[in-house]
């Protein structure tokens, strides 16, 4: 997995054709044509035994053809040969990169604003944080990458404070363990080295985002075969907030529509852990944002009890000002409700408010006066539509309101207490 992996390869490149696979101009120009036989095909081809080589010897004007290979799809022609009926590749073969082209594609294929999105990065397998996303990189035999073993968790940048980083590191811990990763760091050594990303990103407000995984070793299923756990932590810009309509524009704070999603609920033991099986959680995104009424899905299950959604918990207002959390039982402990709920009897202006955490059915749930969603990335977010229930009359609930501003002011380190952990951005820098 890459997260840089984007767009062609080599679209910085402006000496070489335009080889991209929207493109086949470039492709055409070097390329073999269907039609032409397979006589004339085997003349142009390399054996890919010689083609690293060839590719070095030649320079350049080779690696235009060998590149044009990799994008043109005409180019992946199987024509029957040999008179067996065996089918036969006829083409040139894929390139096999030097190191240094490698790292020269890699930097070239960066998206524009990868610089201004992703800050610094922090890899166990690199033993040290980087600033150039060319090479915020996961090893594809890494469990984390294509069995999905891993955990992970995202914590706040707010002022040049991290606000309940061990809190987020806590349920990491746990996560990790539940998935059968063995704990190789101990929670403080996590603690600094998301620090240290987060000084080493310069800026005083973004994201940290971080994942333990099983570790590299091969494409076994079970991850015995691993090295090592892993751990990766990236420092992002937090995304400029989506507004949803031209009221969203008017409070400058988003307003999201739900719907029950139909993509099936997760078992309640894959739910309460972290991990980067997040499949149904992306299809429920997928599913709300390609639907007009809907902005984001909420998961049900099976008894008809709410759930959660794919990134956030809820929270519902009742007639008689209860604020209701849903059991952890088959959702994430989110960290961000649960401060909720610590706050709330706390706060002066939520004192008509009592708190309770119980199962909920969605039939209930949509008969409350208010519903919210709740997460480190968005705070509180009011949910104004649910199906075809529609809270507040459709505008930011009075509670919401209110719940929002709490968290907003426990977040900014004005003054900050012990949930916040100051960031020394001159560790990095070593300028005290
Ligand atoms: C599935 C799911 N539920 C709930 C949450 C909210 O958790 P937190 O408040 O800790 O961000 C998240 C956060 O990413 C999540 O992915």
């Amino acid at each position: 997995m890459s997260l840089t992996q984007r767009g062609p390869p080599c679209s910085a490149t402006t000496s070489r054709p335009d080889t991209s696979p929207t493109s086949s101009r470039g492709a055409a120009s070097v390329l073999p044509r269907r039609g032409r036989g397979p006589g004339r095909l085997r003349a142009q081809m390399w054996p890919s035994s010689c083609s690293a080589l060839a590719a070095r010897r030649r320079g350049a004007g080779l690696s235009t053809v060998v590149l044009a290979a990799t994008a043109a799809p005409e180019s992946f022609d199987v024509v029957p040969q040999n008179g067996n009926g065996a089918k036969k590749l006829s083409r040139p073969p894929l390139p096999l990169l030097t190191g240094e082209q490698i790292v020269q594609r890699m930097r070239t294929s960066v998206p524009e604003d990868a610089h201004s999105k992703y800050l610094a990065y922090f890899s166990s397998e690199l033993g040290g944080i980087t600033q150039e996303p060319a090479f915020m990189q996961v090893p594809i035999d890494d469990h984390m990458v294509h069995r999905g073993h891993a955990a992970f968790d995202t914590c706040i940048l707010a002022d040049g404070f991290l606000y309940q980083l061990d809190a987020h590191i806590e349920r990491l811990m746990i996560s990790a363990e539940k998935a059968g990763i063995k704990p190789f760091w101990t929670p403080s050594v996590i603690a600094n080295i998301v620090h240290d990303t987060a000084a080493a990103s310069g800026v005083k407000n973004g994201f940290l985002r971080f994942w333990m995984s099983a570790g590299k070793g091969g494409f076994g299923l079970g991850s015995s075969e691993c090295i090592r756990p892993a751990f990766y932590c990236i420092a992002t810009k937090p995304p400029v907030q989506r507004l949803y309509g031209p009221e969203d524009e008017e409070m400058g704070i988003p307003t999201w529509r739900a719907k029950t999603t139909p993509v099936g609920i997760k078992s309640p033991c894959m739910a309460t852990i972290k991990t980067n099986n997040y499949l149904p959680n992306a299809l429920s995104a997928d599913d709300a944002e390609a639907d007009l009424h809907a902005t984001h899905g909420i998961f049900v299950d099976e008894e008809g009890f709410v759930s959660e959604g794919g990134t956030f918990n809820v929270g519902f207002i009742t007639k008689d000002n209860e604020l209701v959390v849903p059991e952890f039982d088959n959702c994430l402990a989110g960290v961000t409700i649960q401060r909720i709920m610590e706050l709330v009897p706390q706060s002066d202006s939520l004192s008509d408010l009592t708190v309770c955490q119980r199962k909920i059915t969605a039939v209930e749930a949509k008969g409350c006066k208010e519903m919210f969603a709740a997460s480190s990335t968005s705070l509180a977010i009011p949910i104004t539509t649910w199906d075809r229930t529609t809270f507040f009359g459709g505008e930011m609930g009075y509670y919401t309101q209110r719940i929002r501003r709490m968290l907003y002011e426990d977040m900014r380190p004005n003054p900050p207490h012990a949930l916040h952990t100051e960031v020394n951005y001159g560790i990095v820098t070593h300028m005290q």
